[in-house]
């Protein structure tokens, strides 16, 4: 191969295990996907006009996508503590005060996202920008792990054989487990027929019950709980089998739940009353 070549084929190679190896650090994207599209089913016309406005269409299963998408961009290097928020092991709920002192957390990151997006004062690119990053950020604080131990970055740091002995045996470590393997061995790649499941049989008075608290706090407090959880229940041996997944995957299908849930309930309660980006004049032109 001559020189420029091979060089190319180099970087080629550098930048595509950049890119998978970034990857590690949210629900993947089915997680995303599914918390999107069950969104995009429960706007409110208002809700959904404002959407569509900034996106130019209601997919908010694409559109949570974009917030991973960004990070090998070093523009966007400050975005990339608000994906989680980490705690003390020996805590029972998050402090804002010790836990996200300067505000860099997806609790907080989450209330002003969505404050920016329907702020009409606010260039429409902000505007579009804020949207895709709270769509994103409320997946990922109902991932149980994005409410975690800053030791072993939320799991990340914990290796883990998943599926030992099977067809799907992967080396992996516990984030990505509940990111995204547990969801892959229930989709088998199919998410959307996996979102309009959860869609049909949300649980009416868990909704009423997830749709009455919007506050972000109080979601990394449920994802926290899960997440001590998962430590008691860590096998020695650090092998997942199915007894884990048959275990756990009702879990990862309810905070999915929520997180589609929550994620309608709050663009319709920040675009209730909103001047939709490019909203006609009401000035008349005479
Ligand atoms: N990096 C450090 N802590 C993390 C967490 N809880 N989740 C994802 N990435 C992290
Ligand atoms: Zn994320
Ligand atoms: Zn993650």
């Amino acid at each position: 191969m001559p020189n420029a070549a091979r060089m190319l084929a180099v970087a080629t190679t550098a930048v595509l295990v950049l890119a998978i190896g970034s990857r590690a650090s949210a629900w993947g994207e089915e997680g995303h996907q599914i918390v999107g599209a069950m969104a995009s089913a429960r706007l409110t016309p208002e809700a959904r006009a404002a959407v569509v406005a900034l996106l130019g269409n209601d997919d908010l299963a694409t559109a949570g996508l974009w917030a991973d998408q960004i990070r090998g961009d070093p523009s966007y290097d400050w975005a990339k503590p608000y994906h989680y928020v980490n705690l003390p092991r020996t805590a029972q709920s998050v402090d804002l005060d010790r836990d996200c002192p300067t505000g860099e957390c997806v609790v907080a990151a989450i209330p002003r996202f969505l404050a920016v997006a329907c702020d009409a004062s606010k260039p429409e690119k902000e505007r579009r920008e804020a949207l895709k990053f709270a769509v994103h950020f409320i997946g990922d604080l109902h991932q149980p792990l994005h409410a975690g131990y800053k030791d072993d970055l939320g799991g990340n740091r914990i290796q883990i054989v998943a599926f030992p002995g099977s067809s799907e045996e992967k080396k992996t470590n516990l984030h990505a487990l509940w990111d995204s393997v547990l969801i892959k061995h229930r989709t088998n790649g199919d998410w959307r027929t996996l979102a309009a499941e959860l869609a049909r049989d949300a649980p009416k008075d868990l909704i009423v019950v997830w749709e009455s608290n919007l506050e972000s706090a109080d979601w990394a407090n449920e994802s926290a709980a899960i997440t001590r959880e998962i430590y008691k229940e860590l096998p020695a041996d650090q092998r997942i089998d199915q007894p884990y997944y048959d275990a756990n995957i009702a879990t990862v299908m309810r905070r999915l739940t929520a997180g589609g849930v929550r994620l309608a309930a709050a663009l319709n309660r920040t675009f209730a009353g909103s001047v939709p980006a490019h909203a006609p004049s009401t000035v008349p032109s005479t």
